[in-house]
């Protein structure tokens, strides 16, 4: 299924939608979630929330969108954060030199080159504006946060660009209130915005985004994680910078040295069965390992999860050793204490951040799940994470069928994210649940005014249930279950 038709499916059905869309020239990289779109995102952050935050029983919080210039420039965002960008002398459109340069060769250009570099690698590879034709060259450089004013004196504030710093930020509180111990993962899951320069890729590449982050605060010296065990046998697909592939337990990608330590092998593992649970095949995952050169200015050693989607291997998870750079840099210009006390050892501890990008990952979800079978199409969802877990039909619009089955309806609704449908054929009706991924409905019919039974459809499996209606609930919440939580 292609980047379009995905796209185009989500917006039909109302998935999501370009921001401002009634007004021309409105900006790229704004979207926003419909009804569907909102409710599968919901269902996903739970499923997060479950495995990886009560899973790892990690703390979670919800930090301010806006925060000082002084935040930032502890962080180094201020002075590090920007892109290249060149600018049409003809036309005035402007672009990302590297992203023009891998659409035009189809390969990957390193993070951190020159401006220099960046013009010489247009110019090699023959890329041109996309608006009216002309050479591209004089690389110039660009601060990607959003800046604002806060009172009337305008008090220089930014839109935070990752969730995490508030996290940083609040560790002393939360460690000393919470009263935690090292190790201890904080969470959160919010909007971030960057000013990305030319974004032209819905979902996954966005101003306005939606992360949901963990920073696993440790003592350097205590790599042993508690946790491991459940771990040490789950294998997961690597990728060295030199481009060698591996699928090895994290056992033993830790004796090969692939992975420094037993901490960051749970964390790899653990993502990898949550995506799975999300249901994108394991096939279809990696862990990218970065090279110096691509990785962030705060990253020591960096893993990006990627999954295998049609537009390309695409980074949904930035798994990033940290250190204790932004401890250390919040610490000093705050004049704040960040050490902790790690039985009796004084600490500043050190950081392995998981960053997932929740937009990209719903795009991988919706691309994972479309399927067609001639002209019909269908998202398979599984259960927990659909808008809806069934519909309510009434088989024929007579004999008190209608008023029986909005009477079930009504009962369910409480309970479970259900709708009613009583328009077209039955057909039409278990063709429009499945475009959209409900994965069961239910049908009310002349034996159910009878016996006091409906039909629970399956849509992957179009088999048929039959089930007491005083059941359908319990059995419905069965049937779109969450995982268990990893033992
Ligand atoms: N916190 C890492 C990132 O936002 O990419």
């Amino acid at each position: 299924m292609s980047f379009d038709e995905v796209t185009r499916l989500a917006q039909q059905k109302g998935f999501f939608f370009k921001s401002a869309d009634s007004y021309p020239n409105s900006p790229a990289g704004f979207l926003d979630y419909g009804p569907l779109g909102v409710a599968l995102r919901n269902n996903f952050v739970e499923l997060w929330r479950r495995m990886v935050v009560k899973g790892d029983s990690m703390l979670e919080i919800d930090g301010s969108q806006i925060l000082p210039k002084a935040v930032f420039e502890a962080s180094g965002h201020l002075s590090n954060f920007t892109d290249p960008f060149v600018r049409c002398g003809k036309c005035g459109s402007v672009f990302r030199p590297d992203k023009l340069v891998e659409e035009k060769t189809g390969k990957g250009v390193a993070e951190k080159l020159t401006d220099g570099e960046y013009d010489s690698l247009m110019q090699e590879s023959g890329v041109k504006c996309l608006k009216c034709g002309s050479k591209l060259s004089g690389t110039s450089r660009f601060n990607m946060m959003f800046r604002v004013g806060i009172g009337p004196l305008q008090d220089e504030a930014y839109l935070r660009p990752e969730t995490c710093q508030s996290i940083f930020v609040d560790f002393p509180l939360l460690f000393k209130t919470q009263r935690v111990k090292l190790p201890v993962g904080i969470a959160q899951v919010g909007r971030s915005f960057r000013n990305e320069i030319a974004p032209r890729q819905g979902l996954l590449r966005m101003r306005e985004l939606n992360q949901a982050e963990v920073e696993v605060f440790f003592n350097p010296k205590n790599t042993e994680d508690p946790k491991f065990e459940r771990f040490a046998n789950d294998t997961i697909p690597l990728r060295d910078p030199s481009g060698r592939e591996s699928v090895v337990s994290v056992k033993e990608a830790i004796a090969q040295g692939d992975i420094p330590n037993r901490l960051v092998g749970h964390y790899l593992a653990l993502l990898v069965r949550l995506y799975e649970a999300a249901g994108l095949r394991r096939e279809m995952l990696r862990f990218r390992v970065l090279a110096d050169e691509d990785r962030a200015f705060y990253s020591k050693s960096a893993y990006d999860l990627e999954a295998h989607l049609s537009v390309g291997w695409v980074e949904l998870v930035a798994c990033n050793y940290r250190g204790d750079y932004d401890l250390g840099r919040h610490s000093q210009a705050s004049g704040t204490e960040f050490t902790v006390d790690d039985n009796g050892e004084k600490v500043l501890p050190h950081v392995f951040e998981l960053s997932m990008g929740v937009d990209r990952t719903i795009y991988a979800i919706l691309e994972s799940s479309m399927k067609t079978d001639g002209d019909r199409r269908s998202l398979a969802f599984l259960p927990y994470l659909s808008p809806f877990k069934a519909g309510v039909f009434p088989l024929v619009n007579k004999d008190g069928l209608e008023e029986k089955a909005r009477g079930i309806y009504e009962e369910l609704r409480g309970a479970l994210d259900v709708f009613y449908d009583d328009s077209g054929s039955i057909g039409r009706r278990y063709a429009r649940a499945d475009e959209i991924g409900v994965p069961f409905c239910i049908t009310v019919d002349h034996d159910t005014l009878n016996d006091g039974t409906a039909t629970i459809r399956s849509r992957d499996s179009r088999s048929q249930e039959r089930v007491e209606v005083s059941s359908l609930a319990d059995r419905l919440a069965q049937l779109s279950r969450y995982p268990n939580l990893p033992r």
